[in-house]
């Protein structure tokens, strides 16, 4: 594992992109302060300087560039299990990236691919809340954090080695082979849920069945039961 930080940067994730051809495979960078933080759907990602872990990593690795599809969910799974061992219960994966406790989101996932004939590297953005405790902003939902949860400050360097290292010991497991499902099956926000959403652009009310053993996701789309990919669709909880 390498490690770099920076205190201020236009976002991790677009450093990465810009840079893979020069950094080894598994080279995380963090900031604590991001200018044009992104996320799912060409979004901001704001926020507050130093309060919380942002941060991408980048893969090069071939065999697991081939798992992409399941890197998202590894991803959300490898942060909650840290979650947990700070006490946060109640956490939960909203399929495929973002990670809810009750019903307020303390994480967002995002995975992006710099292609050319192929997958060249994959880079996995990540944006956990930890000691922001005001969300300005519109948010259909406001946001949660740790410090909310916790009611006390967390010690952003021991949680970011706690998340880098149990993060890269669930990639190595899974290139080893390790399935992961019966674990994730129990986090999984959507189902049983009736919920919007934007499959190919158009907004329909669905059902959803549940996370499916290879990571794609059930759904009750009038009588018709689908599988999806990540990237396909997105969720509203409400009709907008
Ligand atoms: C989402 O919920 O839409 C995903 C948000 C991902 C945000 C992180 S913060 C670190 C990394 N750098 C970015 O520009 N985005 C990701």
């Amino acid at each position: 594992m390498k490690v770099l930080h920076f205190e201020s940067i236009d976002s991790t994730s677009t450093y990465l992109k810009n840079n893979y051809q020069d950094l080894d495979n598994m080279t995380f960078v963090s900031a604590d302060y991001q200018s044009a933080g992104h996320g799912r759907n060409n979004r901001n990602w704001k926020s507050e300087n130093g309060s919380n872990l942002l941060f991408s990593l980048l893969i090069l690795d071939r065999e697991l560039i081939n798992l992409f599809k399941s890197i998202s969910i590894i991803s959300a799974y490898s942060t909650i299990e840290v979650l947990k061992e700070y006490g946060i219960s109640n956490c939960f994966i909203k399929w495929p990236n973002d990670i809810y406790v009750n019903d307020e989101k303390i994480c967002g996932i995002l995975l992006e691919a710099v292609t050319k004939s192929q997958i060249e590297c994959l880079i996995v953005g990540i944006g956990l809340n930890v000691n922001q405790k005001v969300f300005e902003g519109e948010y259909l939902r406001l946001p949660t954090s740790m410090c909310k949860e916790l009611n006390k400050e967390v010690d952003l360097n021991e949680l970011k080695l706690k998340v880098f290292n149990n993060l890269e010991k669930n990639l190595i497991k899974l290139k080893e082979g390790y399935d992961f499902y019966s674990e994730i099956k129990d986090y999984d926000y959507l189902k049983g849920k009736e919920v919007y959403s934007i499959l190919n652009n158009e907004e329909k009310k669905i059902s959803v069945l549940g996370i499916n053993p290879d990571y794609s996701l059930k759904i009750k789309d009038k009588e018709n039961i689908i599988d999806i990919d990540s990237g396909e669709i997105s969720f509203h909880t409400s009709k907008i």
